[in-house]
């Protein structure tokens, strides 16, 4: 049995006083979830975060790293550097993609990096909207968690992949629990290609536009354990109720 798991991704918010504040928000209102839970916060809060979470059930993440150890890299975060920290990273998430030029191959390398880290690493797919009205939907995301599993000799059921439809990121437009489901149930497919029965250990979470209203439906399909969540992440009660939501 999978068990589920909800991750906040805070993105480029909070000063560090929010930080803390909904830190602390989200343990209380997510105590005795039968989910795991994370959040996923910027880079400066992670150090007043941990301190805020200590002793808790709340997980701690970062939002991107870096694939090489040390050096001449201005602005990059390394594996060790977030290990003091935190326990997750997001890999590859779409507007990393979308903005900053992130190819399959990055994926690839930072994936490697931090599955040599103590670090659990959250893996983003996902199509653009030309891309599912294409009919390109499965092959995109083959394509996807392929390049990002590229040259692994076997899955490792550590990694958890986030199955994000970058049109309903932040649009308050959710793919359908069907929708969804499909393209949770091909990931795993693709999946079980590469690591044969490690692939039913592996978590898939769903994002785009998850809220308390559709929270339930969506994390009730076989394939869909858990989620990442954006906007509604920021509010601890919104957040808690999609926890709630999520049932071993
Ligand atoms: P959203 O973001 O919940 O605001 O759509 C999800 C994500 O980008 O991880």
């Amino acid at each position: 049995m999978r068990k589920p798991f909800v991750a906040g991704n805070w993105k480029m918010n909070t000063s560090e006083a929010e930080a803390i504040a909904l830190a602390r928000g989200v343990a209380e209102t997510t105590t005795g979830a039968a989910c795991d839970v994370a959040v996923c916060v910027p880079f400066p809060h992670l150090a007043p975060v941990r301190e805020a979470l200590r002793g808790s059930h709340v997980l701690l993440g970062a939002q991107d790293v870096y694939w090489e150890a040390k050096g001449a890299y201005t602005g990059e975060i390394s594996t060790a550097m977030l290990e003091d920290y935190c326990s997750h990273v997001i890999i590859g998430h779409s507007e990393r993609r979308q903005y900053f030029g992130e190819t399959d191959e990055w994926v690839n390398k930072k994936l490697v990096a931090v599955l040599e880290s103590k670090l659990d690493p959250i893996v983003c797919v996902g199509e653009v909207l030309e891309q599912r009205r294409a009919g390109e939907t499965e092959a995109v995301l083959e394509r996807q968690v392929r390049g990002a599993l590229h040259r692994f000799g076997n899955l490792n059921p550590r990694i958890t992949v986030a199955y994000e439809p970058v049109w309903a990121i932040g649009t308050g437009e959710t793919a359908t629990p069907e929708m969804a489901q499909a393209a949770c149930n091909f990931i795993r497919g693709v999946l079980r290609s590469i690591g044969g029965p490690i692939a039913d250990r592996v978590r898939i979470q769903y994002g785009g536009s998850v809220n308390p209203e559709n929270a339930a439906e969506l994390l009730a399909q076989p394939d869909i354990d858990g989620a990442l969540v954006g906007g509604a992440s920021l509010k601890a009660d919104q957040f808690a109720a999609i926890c709630a939501a999520a049932r071993s």
